[in-house]
């Protein structure tokens, strides 16, 4: 919140003294906007250095969900994702089928990664149960924790395909304003498709913002420098 409000001063300041500079960066609103979230599920992994690197390079930002058994050890990449405006929710501790487990059991494993992201200066507002499998059980539990559920309206099946030429054309052949994109980061195929994916949507005019941007959660960011 400290960062929102930093960077309403901002703009207000910029807005108010300097009119003929020309700097004042256009925020993005996604009523207003043509807006895409691309997202990223099961890492972090060796390949998340490089996919924040395009992000950054592209002024794109995207939603990470995490697993506990990834977020250990990588606190500096989560550390990064906050920084570069990109949103993390929690993909549980161990990426099980939660609508076999209890509910103590879900908000246990939903509960995983949380410490982890919130130590890298995040509050977790998202959650992305495993397979997309769901039900009142595993959302009653979400609810309770103050989590949305997030599904996806685009599956490249990117996790089967292993072919970055393939998983590109998948994602820009099926997605459309204000869709939810479904990836992962976990494999080198995925990352290696985004320049392409970034690009091509980029030109056909659409921001590529966090999920909570797209559903308009946050109040309206900046755009990302590109
Ligand atoms: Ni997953």
């Amino acid at each position: 919140m400290r960062l929102l409000v930093a960077g309403t001063l901002c703009a207000a300041v910029f807005l108010y003294g300097s009119a003929a500079h020309a700097t004042v960066k256009k925020r993005v609103d996604c009523k207003v906007d043509k807006c895409v979230a691309l997202t990223f599920d099961d890492g972090p992994s060796v390949h998340t250095g490089r996919l924040l690197d395009l992000l950054e390079k592209h002024g794109a930002r995207a939603t990470f969900f995490v697993t506990g058994q990834n977020t250990r050890g990588n606190h500096r990449l989560l550390r990064r994702m906050v920084q570069e405006g990109h949103e993390i929710g929690t993909h549980t501790q161990n990426h099980p089928d939660l609508t076999r487990l209890s509910a103590t059991r879900v908000k246990k494993e939903l509960h995983g990664p949380i410490p982890d992201i919130e130590a890298a200066g995040a509050r977790v507002t998202l959650a992305r149960p495993p397979y997309g499998a769901t039900n009142a059980k595993v959302r009653g539990v979400m609810r309770e924790m103050g989590l949305v559920q997030v599904l996806w309206d685009v599956d490249p099946q990117d996790w089967l395909v292993r072919d970055a030429r393939r998983v590109a054309g998948r994602i820009l052949k099926q997605t459309g304003r204000g869709e939810v994109v479904l990836a992962h980061d976990i494999h080198k195929t995925t990352v290696d498709a985004m320049p392409k994916v970034i690009k091509a949507l980029q030109k056909r005019g659409y921001r590529l913002v966090t999920v909570s941007e797209l559903r308009g959660l946050v109040p309206p960011l900046p755009a990302p420098e590109s």
